[in-house]
């Protein structure tokens, strides 16, 4: 990680996925200070008392979750990392797999530790190679150190780990659809409820965090719930790493502190924009957060409260900078061929949604867009909103509307003259952004 205002809780070196390394940092110690002197339900109410929300986009309170599963209730409980980090422009999880998987494992056992989760899982994005090669390293040398299979560091703890790799659909990084995926099925997200900490993976109480989200359950347990709180603001407590790609000068994976302003970070942390052109836009956390112009950031601090104010989410936390000169009507349609091909077809407004979104986008794109398009779009994308079985229906139509509403006189331009406001050419950038249109 880089920047200023970056908190360095865990300092990369090229062997810091090692055991070795990690051990020598104290790793592995919060595990044993656990199981040597603290109850489940402490480790549950620590965890709740640092106000740690999910990472994964919803920003959920991990505490509260956790509560659901009842202990001693006879039932096997099952804990699953998610690690499929598909959502477009974020990279973060990727980073704490490739640098620090031993971390991921301890927060892991020690979070099964609390829930009384017998087998736990990780369920990792088809893609990955590296990421992928290290934790499944990181997990061998744990299970030869002792630290999984039976009578963890000589107590009655016993906990196993399963490296699940998915096969390279979006839609399985939402929660029910991976524990389906898990279960062999053909990853269809589900009804709720009831709940997946009531009846989740093979009808047991699950839980499912974000890799980033349990990262942090170590340093919690290991310095307090207090400690946890001084960083941050009080309704968003800790760090977020964000993922920045796109017409910035410095991308990459940052650790930034909640409450950080916005401004500060783009234009001193990232270096500011690509060849000094002026800041258009940002995607704040993955394509399915609604996007902020230049004026909508001013002043504006990195928390979900602040966020939230001005009309988007932190979401997953990759943040897409966008430059002047970039077409956003041609940027919606990278991003609906994305969802169009994503979709799982489950459900009637998104299978089909999807679809006559990506056609009308195409047609606008084409040169043969209608003048009464641009409110259909908007009809389509609302009609999506909570008529759906997963939340991807809600999220395209929220990227929808959200660049409708800022660039309406883009999408008039381009049907009005069969062209783009901003100029033509389709750039792809660094690979790292799908797409963006650029003058
Ligand atoms: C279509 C879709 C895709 C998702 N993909 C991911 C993902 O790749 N990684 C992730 O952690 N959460 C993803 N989520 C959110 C998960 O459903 C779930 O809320 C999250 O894993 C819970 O972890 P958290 O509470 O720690 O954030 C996705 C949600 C939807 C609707
Ligand atoms: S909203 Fe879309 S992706 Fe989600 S279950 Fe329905 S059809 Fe599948």
């Amino acid at each position: 990680m880089t920047g200023a205002k970056v908190i360095m809780t865990f300092p990369v070196t090229p062997t810091s996925h090692l055991l070795a390394e990690y051990e020598a940092r104290g790793g592995y110690g919060t595990l044993r200070k656990v199981l040597a002197s603290m109850k489940p339900e402490d480790v549950t109410k620590e965890v709740t008392a640092s106000g740690l929300l999910g990472h994964g986009g919803a920003a959920f309170p991990v505490g509260r979750k956790w509560q659901v599963v009842h202990l001693n209730d006879g039932q096997p409980h099952y804990l699953c990392a998610n690690a499929d980090e598909g959502e477009p422009g974020t990279f973060k999880d990727r980073w704490i797999l490739e640098n620090a998987p031993h971390l991921l494992l301890e927060s892991m056992l020690i979070a099964s530790y609390a829930l009384q989760v017998r087998n736990a899982f990780v369920y990792i994005r088809g893609e990955f190679d590296l990421p992928y090669r290290r934790l499944a390293g990181a997990v061998e040398e744990a299970y030869a150190a002792g630290y999984f299979g039976e009578r963890i560091l000589g107590t009655d703890f016993a906990c196993d780990l399963v490296v699940y790799r998915g096969a390279g659909s979006y839609v399985c990084g939402e929660a029910s659809a991976l524990i389906t995926s898990i279960e062999g099925k053909k990853g269809y997200p589900r009804n709720r409820p009831p709940r997946l900490t009531v009846r989740g993976l093979y009808q047991k109480p699950t839980v499912i965090n974000n890799v980033e989200t349990l990262a942090n359950v170590t340093g919690i347990v290991r310095d307090g719930a207090e400690a946890f709180r001084k960083i941050g603001t009080p309704k968003s407590p800790g760090t977020q790493l964000v993922s920045i790609s796109g017409h910035v000068a410095k991308p990459g994976v940052y650790e930034v502190e909640y409450g950080y302003p916005v401004e500060k970070f783009l234009f001193d942390d990232c270096g500011g924009m690509l060849g000094g052109k002026p800041l258009k836009c940002i995607v704040p956390g993955g394509i399915s957060t609604k996007v902020l112009t230049r004026e909508d950031i001013a002043g504006l601090t990195y928390d979900h409260k602040a966020f939230e104010a001005r009309g988007s989410q932190l979401g997953s936390g990759g943040m897409i900078a966008i430059a002047e000169g970039t077409c956003m009507v041609r940027l919606l349609q990278v991003m609906l061929r994305f969802y169009h091909h994503e979709s799982c077809g489950q459900c009637t407004p998104c299978r089909e949604g999807m679809g006559w979104l990506h056609r009308i986008i195409d047609r606008i794109v084409a040169g043969q867009g209608r003048p009464e398009d641009i409110d259909m779009m908007v009809r389509i994308s609302d009609a999506n909103d909570g008529t759906t079985i997963c939340g991807m229906g809600d999220a395209a139509g929220y990227a929808t509307v959200g660049i409708i509403a800022k660039y309406r006189d883009e999408f008039e331009y381009f049907i009005a003259h069969k062209r783009s406001k901003c100029g033509g050419r389709l750039e792809v950038d660094h690979g790292q952004v799908a797409e963006a249109a650029y003058a």
